[in-house]
């Protein structure tokens, strides 16, 4: 038996080098900058944060798109930079990759069919009929019926929410162990975001697949309520289930966050809750201490500004990388 995590990311560093001009070092982003969590099997973890905080990066790190200038990423127990070339082809038949964009993410010039079709292809699933079966089924999950009628579609005569779904029965064809869901829904019509996030749920659910849902959108985290972290300026700042993280937030910006969002019910002009006041810092000289401190009502001078906080966990499975807390 293998007790490890399915994933497990530890101290990990994505930095971009910025271009030089002349013997001018213009320096590097430090997109995601000493990450650590772990996704157990089948478990569903969200991540949240503003644009620019480096989500992104972080998913196309584990992904293997990029590489980390430091830290280790370790899938099953292995760590995936020491992969061979073989090794790496099965991560990537175990690993899903869904995008923000479904309308760059497909190829127009190849229909429903050949779309599916395409990474068993590649990995090697020699039987057409093993193929057509796996095809089919993944039409029927994704309520795209009847198969005929779709199959010999192209992508632009779907959809958004068709095309996001095809997006999604290709990184699910495989049977992965684990999907990347990287603001699946943020490019769709608001009408059909639910819709897709339910389905994305659904797979995940009945696939028994690790998720990491990534999501600027605090307010859909609670569709993967396994485990959500708010991240900020390349860090992970706090990280607690969805309910807890809701109902009892510890960090001022997570505070912020949940402050910030629309309550559904009210009708008045104050329902448009502002955003948390201040800018998002700068990733290549990100501020001193923590990096929340410019922007924090509760900053303590002479702490906040100077030391980074260590990772505290007050209550048990919520963890909180902030001063107040010591
Ligand atoms: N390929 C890249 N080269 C240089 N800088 C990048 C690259 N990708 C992202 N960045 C920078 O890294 C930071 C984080 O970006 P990103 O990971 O896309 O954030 P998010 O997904 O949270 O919006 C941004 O400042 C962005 O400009
Ligand atoms: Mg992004």
């Amino acid at each position: 038996m293998n007790d490890n995590p399915l994933l497990s990311v530890n101290n990990l560093r994505t930095w971009f080098e910025l271009r030089k001009w002349g013997f001018f070092h213009a320096g590097r982003v430090k997109a995601v900058d000493g990450v650590s969590f772990d996704v157990e099997k089948g478990e569903s973890v969200a991540i949240v944060g503003e644009s620019g905080c480096g989500k992104s990066t972080l998913a196309r790190t584990i992904l293997q798109l990029y590489q980390p200038v430091s830290g280790a990423i370790a899938f099953k127990g292995e760590n995936i930079s020491r992969f061979s070339k073989e090794k790496l082809q099965s991560y990537r038949a175990k690993t899903g990759y869904i995008q923000q964009d479904p309308y760059g993410a497909l190829a127009p010039f190849m229909n429903v069919r050949k779309i599916l079709e395409e990474p068993l292809i590649i990995h090697g699933v020699k039987k057409s009929a093993r193929r057509r079966r796996a095809v089919e089924e993944t039409l029927y999950e994704l309520n795209l019926t009847p198969p005929e009628e779709i199959l010999s579609k192209y992508p632009h005569m779907l959809s958004g929410g068709q095309q996001q779904r095809i997006v999604i029965g290709r990184a699910r064809i495989l049977e992965p162990d684990l999907i990347v869901a990287d603001e699946p829904v943020s490019m769709l019509d608001a009408s059909v975001r639910i819709e897709i996030l339910q389905l994305l749920k659904k797979v995940q659910k009945t696939d028994g697949v690790g998720l990491i849902y990534v999501t600027h959108d605090l307010s859909t985290v609670r569709y993967f309520s396994d485990k959500t972290l708010v991240m900020y300026a390349g860090r992970i700042i706090e990280q607690a289930p969805v309910k807890e993280l809701i109902s009892n937030p510890l960090h001022p910006y997570t505070k912020a966050l949940i402050n910030a969002i629309p309550d559904p019910d009210a009708v008045n002009a104050n329902s448009l809750r502002k955003v948390p006041s201040g800018e998002a810092p700068s990733l290549v000289s990100p501020p001193p201490g923590c990096r929340f401190h410019p922007r924090c009502e509760n900053c303590i001078e002479g702490l906040c500004d100077v030391k980074l906080p260590k990772d505290r966990e007050p209550i048990s499975g919520h963890k909180v990388e902030c001063w107040l807390y010591e």
